[in-house]
């Protein structure tokens, strides 16, 4: 009898103790997961019970597993699959194609001159080939481009660009589903909110899809903070994005509850005065209450909005596991104390876990 009362007034917590199961009606909950933390007992722990798709956080980036032509260094990879067969998670795999990560020999021959189009596009091949090749049937999805504009909606500059022109992006699809056809492939940037850099993405996905070249979601980066972006522009992107036919993923989110530096303080010569550092950097030591509230307000509000559009949103991936090991802590500046995330320094659940916990079966 005794047992019974206790199930009884533990079942909401028992039910729902693990956060993605509270959304196994709605969407995946995917987390990154860098290097070492791979192989820490303690992050995986919280990984296995919370999430149940990972992404790796830098190590399958171009430089990670090919620095040297040909030489491919799979073993962080294949461990990292190995986990995800082994306990269920999905794999995302992040990322073919960036302006960063690369290695020296890409974009260069032998002689150090620029390489040409078409030997940059037949290494392209052969990469894209030899990875999502190698997982076939393994990787769920492939954040397949990543990061192509600017806020104006034009190209962003990048050697891509540069040397393949503006279609290295189709090419990039292509290849990609050459090497695994069953693999869902993905274009992934931040700042989707910003209505010309939204139109220059709906127009390359409608521009896909017209072409019969397979693109299957948009991945919205989701690098928000205490106020950024507003919650109806970011309702609006969603809903936008889904009448084109496509998933949309949150695929990178962290919430800033630090002050964002003005453009003149981000740069590498950049001078900020003590006095100015310190009310950039205000919460060294911790994170006042009033606060860790209104970073758990402010998740709720947005997993509201993503809630919202349950049917059209197929993951949602937080960019870290631990406000230790989060990059906001170094950027857009370097070396400040954030707390970005759900899980504290020390591990532990932050009230912004418990309430997400909670939503689902509170709506
Ligand atoms: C960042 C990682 O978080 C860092 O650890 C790494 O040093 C640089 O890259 N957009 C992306 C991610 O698509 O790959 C970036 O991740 C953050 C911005």
């Amino acid at each position: 009898m005794k047992f019974m009362l206790v199930v009884v007034l533990l079942w909401p917590f028992l039910a729902f103790a693990d956060l993605y199961k509270a959304y196994k009606n709605h969407f995946d909950i995917g987390v990154s997961v860098s290097g070492k933390q791979l192989f820490r007992d303690d992050k995986i722990k919280v990984v296995n019970k919370n999430f149940n798709s990972v992404t790796a956080e830098y190590s399958m980036k171009w430089n990670f597993v090919e620095l040297e032509q040909g030489v491919y260094n799979f073993n962080w990879t294949d461990s990292f699959i190995d986990y995800a067969e082994n306990n269920n998670k999905n794999v995302i795999g992040h990322t073919l194609v960036w302006h960063k990560s690369n290695p020296e020999w890409l974009f260069v021959d032998a002689d150090g001159k620029p390489e040409t189009k078409e030997k940059l596009l037949r290494k392209l091949e052969y990469h894209i080939n030899t990875y999502v090749g190698r997982y076939r049937g393994k990787v769920k999805g492939w954040d397949v481009v990543n990061e192509a504009f600017n806020f104006d909606g034009s190209y962003r500059s990048s050697r891509w660009l540069d040397i393949i022109g503006e279609d290295y992006i189709e090419k990039a699809f292509k290849f990609a589903h050459q090497a695994d056809p069953d693999a869902e492939l993905y274009y992934n940037d931040y700042g989707l909110v910003n209505p010309k850099k939204q139109d220059a993405v709906v127009a390359l996905i409608k521009r896909l899809k017209k072409k019969g070249i397979p693109i299957h979601a948009v991945g919205i980066q989701g690098h928000y903070s205490l106020t950024y972006p507003d919650l109806k522009a970011l309702d609006k992107t969603i809903a936008r994005f889904a009448t084109l036919g496509i998933k949309v993923m949150i695929t990178e989110l962290d919430v800033s509850v630090l002050p964002f530096p003005g453009q003149e303080e981000r740069g590498e010569d950049a001078v900020i005065s003590t006095e100015r550092m310190t009310a950039l950097n205000p919460f060294v030591e911790q994170l006042p209450d009033d606060v860790e509230q209104q970073l758990a307000d402010r998740y709720v509000s947005l997993f509201k909005v993503f809630l919202k559009h349950h049917k059209s949103v197929s993951r949602v991936t937080f960019w870290g596991i631990t406000d230790a090991h989060n990059w906001r802590n170094n950027w857009p500046l370097q070396g400040r104390t954030d707390y970005p995330l759900i899980f504290d320094r020390s591990l532990k659940a932050k009230p912004a876990y418990e309430a997400l916990v909670k939503l689902p079966q509170a709506l």
